[in-house]
C-alpha cells in the first residue's frame, strides 16, 4: 500500500456515505442516503432540480452538517469537521455557482489556491487546461463560463486531491468545453476518485462507474453495470 494512503480500505473505498439525513431547519431534504466511490472511480448523481443532490455534496464537503448517518473518507470521520479541513484532507468540493474571486487575476486565484495547499506546480494545471495560460491576468469577472470552470477545477486540483465534489460542471456550457471536460475528467481518473453531479446523461454514462439517482431526497437506484449505465435507463429514475 503506498504510504500516503493511510489505514487500510474497505475494498478501496475512500468515501463512504452510509444513512445521511439532511434538513434546513424543519424541512428535510435528505433521507437515509448509501454513496460509496472507490480509489479513481468515477461516480455521478443525477436527479431532477431540487431532488437534494447540491445538499449531498455540501454535506460530504462540511457545508451542510447532517442529522444523522456517517461520512467516512479513508476511515476517518468528517462528521463535524469543517469545510476547510475536509478540503485539507485533500476532499475538494467545486460548487454549483462556479464562484471565484472576481476582482483577482486568474494567477491571483490560482496563487490563493497555492498558498493554501502548498502545491506549486502549475504546470500539471495548464496541461489540462492550456487556455488558462493565456488567461493568467485576466480578471476571473471577465471569464467566459467554460473558463471559470477551468479555473474552479484547475485551482481544486492544488494539493493533488483523493476526492473531487463536482456540482453540475458543464451547466450552460458549449459542448465543444463538454466534450474537453470528459477527457480532463477520464485524465483525472487516473488519480483521483470522482463524485459528481450532472445533468447531462450521455457525459454521466460515458464515464461513470456507478450512477445514483436521487429522488425527493432518497437514493431510487443504483447503477453500477455497463447495461444499466445507459441515458435511457438513468431517465426512468429521474
Ligand atoms: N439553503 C437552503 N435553505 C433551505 N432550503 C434549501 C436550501 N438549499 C436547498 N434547499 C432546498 O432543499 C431541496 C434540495 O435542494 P438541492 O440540494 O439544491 O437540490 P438539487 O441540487 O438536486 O437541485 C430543495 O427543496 C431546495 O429548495
Ligand atoms: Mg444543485
Amino acid at each position: 500500500m503506498p504510504p500516503d494512503s493511510g489505514i487500510a480500505l474497505n475494498d478501496g473505498e475512500i468515501l463512504s456515505v452510509r444513512g445521511l439525513t439532511a434538513a434546513y431547519g424543519e424541512s428535510k431534504v435528505l433521507f437515509e442516503i448509501d454513496l460509496s466511490a472507490k480509489h479513481r472511480q468515477v461516480v455521478a448523481c443525477v436527479g431532477r432540480n431540487g431532488a437534494g443532490k447540491t445538499t449531498l455534496l455540501k454535506s460530504i464537503a462540511g457545508f451542510v452538517r447532517p442529522r444523522s448517518g456517517s461520512i467516512m473518507a479513508n476511515q476517518v470521520s468528517l462528521v463535524g469537521l469543517k469545510s476547510y479541513d475536509i478540503a485539507r484532507m485533500g476532499i475538494k468540493y467545486i460548487p454549483q455557482d462556479k464562484k471565484v474571486f472576481s476582482d483577482l487575476t486568474v494567477r491571483e486565484n490560482l496563487e490563493l489556491g497555492s498558498y493554501a495547499t502548498g502545491d506549486y506546480d502549475w504546470n500539471r494545471i495548464t496541461a489540462y487546461f492550456p487556455k488558462l495560460r493565456e488567461l493568467m491576468d485576466r480578471k476571473a469577472g471577465y471569464l467566459s463560463g467554460g473558463e471559470r470552470q477551468m479555473l474552479m477545477i484547475g485551482r481544486a486540483l492544488l494539493g493533488r486531491p483523493k476526492v473531487l465534489l463536482i456540482d453540475e460542471p458543464t451547466e450552460g456550457l458549449a459542448p465543444s468545453i463538454v466534450a474537453h471536460l470528459k477527457d480532463v475528467f477520464t485524465e483525472l481518473s487516473r488519480n483521483t476518485a470522482l463524485v459528481m453531479v450532472e445533468q447531462n446523461l450521455p457525459l454521466v454514462c460515458a464515464i461513470a462507474a456507478k450512477v445514483y439517482a436521487l429522488k425527493e431526497g432518497r437514493m431510487v437506484a443504483e447503477l453500477t453495470d455497463r447495461e444499466s449505465i445507459r441515458p435511457e435507463v438513468c431517465e426512468r429514475y429521474l
